[in-house]
């Protein structure tokens, strides 16, 4: 979508519906607590709102079954897509993330959260303070007129100054009238390539970084990703809408 003026007072209450929850689900996500608790929480937190979980029965093109949760919970290796699941409990040290959408009144907003959950290394912690500055400065480099290879060089410039890798093959993308709208974002882009940002997008930017190497692979469950080395990655995620006097982000 292009966000007109008439569009913003109800994107705006997406984005801070969808930062309530995430912030009511960071503060859940304690050692002992279900994947599947975490879940459910997220699902009547935003029907009281009167919004809509949107990711809850999303099928994308090219994927063989409807996602079956309102939340991704991503453990450790798992990047995006994890199924919550009442045999998953959050154990000490887990790095998780927490990435949820939501839509009300027809105004879609998407955003993720990365937890360090009780006594963490000092690898886990740092790994979770560059991915949130990726974010910020990926954030800074979306402006009206640039380009979306010019968010994904805002991710390597801080992935590669604290020596972490970029997961490859996702990124961001569109949102604004469904969960996923055109340009995709890759996280490893050039500045200056890919497509030109336009005043009114609406954008879902979500670095991820990682411990390892950037590989992925398909869980069996067709959903998770995880990493191919099996080391752990973060990822931090805002909906922003693109204004002539820069990014406005919606879910914070
Ligand atoms: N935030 C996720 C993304 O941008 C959307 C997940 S859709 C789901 O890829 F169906 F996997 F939940
Ligand atoms: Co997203």
């Amino acid at each position: 979508m292009i966000a007109k003026e008439k569009d913003f007072a109800d994107l705006r209450k997406a984005g801070k519906m969808l930062a309530h929850v995430l912030r009511e689900l960071v503060v859940m996500t304690k050692v002992g607590v279900t994947t599947a608790e975490l879940d459910l929480a997220a699902e009547r937190m935003i029907k009281e709102f009167d919004a809509v979980p949107v990711f809850l029965g999303y099928k994308p093109e090219g994927s063989p079954t409807p996602y079956p949760a309102s939340l991704c919970v991503s453990i450790n290796d798992e990047v995006v897509h994890g199924i919550p699941h009442e045999t998953v409990v959050i154990q000490d040290g887990d790095v998780v993330s927490l990435d949820l959408g939501l839509s009300y009144n027809g105004y879609f907003v998407d955003a993720a959260r990365t937890v360090a959950v009780g006594e963490v290394d000092s690898a886990a912690q740092l790994l979770l303070i560059a991915t949130k500055e990726a974010l910020d400065a990926a954030i800074k480099a979306a402006k009206v007129g640039g380009y979306t290879g010019d968010i994904g060089a805002a991710t390597v410039e801080v992935a590669t100054k604290y020596k972490l890798g970029i997961v490859e093959d996702l990124g961001g993308h569109a949102v604004g009238r469904a969960v996923h709208e055109k340009p995709f974002i890759a996280n490893d882009g050039v500045a200056g390539e890919g497509d030109k940002l336009l005043e009114g997008h609406v954008l879902a930017i979500e670095p991820m970084l990682c411990e390892g190497r950037g590989a992925i692979i398909l869980d069996r469950d067709q959903w998770t990703y995880r990493m191919e080395d099996g080391k752990r990655a973060a990822h931090f995620e805002d909906t922003v809408i693109l204004t002539k006097n820069g990014p406005e982000i919606l879910t914070r």
